[in-house]
This record gives C-alpha cells, sequence and structure tokens, in this order.
C-alpha cells in the first residue's frame, strides 16, 4: 500500500482533486477509492509525513484573529491539523471531520487527554458536511480537496477559510493558489494572503461580512 500511494495512489489524488474542483458532482466516483486507501494507510500515515509539514498551516494560523470560537480540520487525517489549532486557540471549539474511519480512529487515539473536552473528531464528507449554515469562525484544509459551496455554507459572515499543502505543487493533493482565491472571490472572501515555509505553501481568506 505504501509503494501504492508512492506512484499510483499519488496519481489518484492528484486526478481526484482536479476533477473534484472544477466538477465537485464527479466526487461520488472517486469517494469509494479515495476512503479506502487513506483506510489502509492510517496506520502509518504519520511515519510517512514530513516532521515540518504542518509548517505553512501553523504559519497563517498565526495570523487569525479574532481567534475563532468554533474551528473546523477538514480531511483531518490522523488529526495534526485540528491539535495545532486547538493548542493556537485555547478557547475554541475544535473538530476534525475526515471520511476515513480509520484516520478518525488514529486521531481519536493520539487526542492528548488535555485537549480532548474541546476537541472532537468525526466522520463526515466535505462535500456535504452535517452542519448548520454559519458553525465555524474557521474551517481549514491541510492537503485536503476543497469544496466550495459546502465550505462558504459552513463558515460564518467573517470567518476564515485557509488552505495548506505541505509541499506546495508537488503536494498530490494540490490546487493553485489562483484558483483557490478564483473560486473564493466569487463567493464572497476577501482579505486574501498566501504563506511559505518549509517545503509548503498555505491561503488564507476572510469571508465577507454580510448585512
Ligand atoms: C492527504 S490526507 C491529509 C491528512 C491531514 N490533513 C494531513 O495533512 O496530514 C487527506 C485526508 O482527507 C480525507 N478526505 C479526502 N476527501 C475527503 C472528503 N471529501 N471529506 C472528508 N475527508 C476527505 C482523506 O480520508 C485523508 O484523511
Amino acid at each position: 500500500m505504501r509503494e501504492f500511494l508512492g506512484g499510483l495512489g499519488r496519481k489518484y489524488a492528484r486526478l481526484a482533486t482536479d476533477i473534484a474542483v472544477r466538477k465537485p458532482g464527479l466526487w461520488r466516483f472517486f469517494r469509494p477509492l479515495m476512503r479506502k486507501q487513506f483506510d489502509a494507510i492510517a496506520p502509518v500515515w504519520d511515519t510517512m509525513r514530513d516532521p515540518t509539514h504542518l509548517l505553512p498551516y501553523e504559519e497563517a494560523l498565526a495570523t487569525v484573529e479574532p481567534a475563532p470560537g468554533r474551528a473546523l480540520d477538514l480531511g483531518t487525517g490522523t488529526g495534526e491539523g485540528a491539535f495545532a489549532i486547538a493548542r493556537r486557540f485555547p478557547r475554541a471549539e475544535v473538530v476534525g471531520a475526515d471520511l476515513a474511519d480509520r484516520m478518525l480512529e488514529e486521531a481519536r487515539r493520539k487526542t492528548p487527554p488535555g485537549l480532548r473536552e474541546r476537541l472532537r473528531f468525526e466522520h463526515a464528507d466535505a462535500s456535504r458536511l452535517p452542519y448548520a449554515d454559519g458553525s465555524f469562525d474557521l474551517v481549514a484544509h491541510a492537503n485536503m480537496i476543497p469544496f466550495f459551496d459546502e465550505l462558504d455554507r459552513v463558515v460564518a459572515p467573517g470567518g476564515w477559510a485557509l488552505f495548506a499543502f505541505s509541499s506546495g505543487a508537488e503536494t498530490p493533493i494540490y490546487v493553485a493558489p489562483e484558483r483557490l482565491r478564483d473560486e473564493l472571490a466569487r463567493r464572497g472572501f476577501v482579505d486574501f494572503a498566501d504563506f511559505a515555509a518549509g517545503k509548503g505553501t498555505a491561503l488564507l481568506a476572510r469571508k465577507g461580512e454580510r448585512t
């Protein structure tokens, strides 16, 4: 499986990302294999990660203000992004969501006791989230396919969207910043900021206030 993810799996992830961004309705054809792939790799996922993989994500988080009260880490995998949010914002209620139940099991097992009261992990598909409109002040993605309509729906006015890619354009699940900006601007997001740290990149944007 490690070899699969190293070659064919990376190509599959890039193809699924490109198609889901352009035609979100086609995501359902990619979902079963994507889920199976990440369930299979869950026990060794952390051993495959570069220790600097979340640097751009954390740099972007450091600029988010005011501190979010409710935050979602989408495609959380083994939970490292959700842990980073919970540590940076000590009052935030944080949800880590993922399709792959074995990834979620790892995330729950690893959750530090000090974070357990305000951090939970839930099964959810980012293309159809089980959360009410405006549920979150921050929705973060680390190496995760964005679904812009659902993202726009669950981010509260004035809230933040974050996208980080651990190896920049070399990341298997990657969306170019121009595309992210374009999709977000069309939905009323503003205040774009780019980050580069370690081998990776990130983009942060704020949803406009609507009255
Ligand atoms: C490349 S991994 C990234 C995991 C983690 N964020 C990290 O950076 O280490 C992508 C994760 O997104 C999850 N995923 C992919 N598509 C998803 C979707 N539509 N909804 C929820 N999770 C999804 C996968 O199961 C996998 O755990």
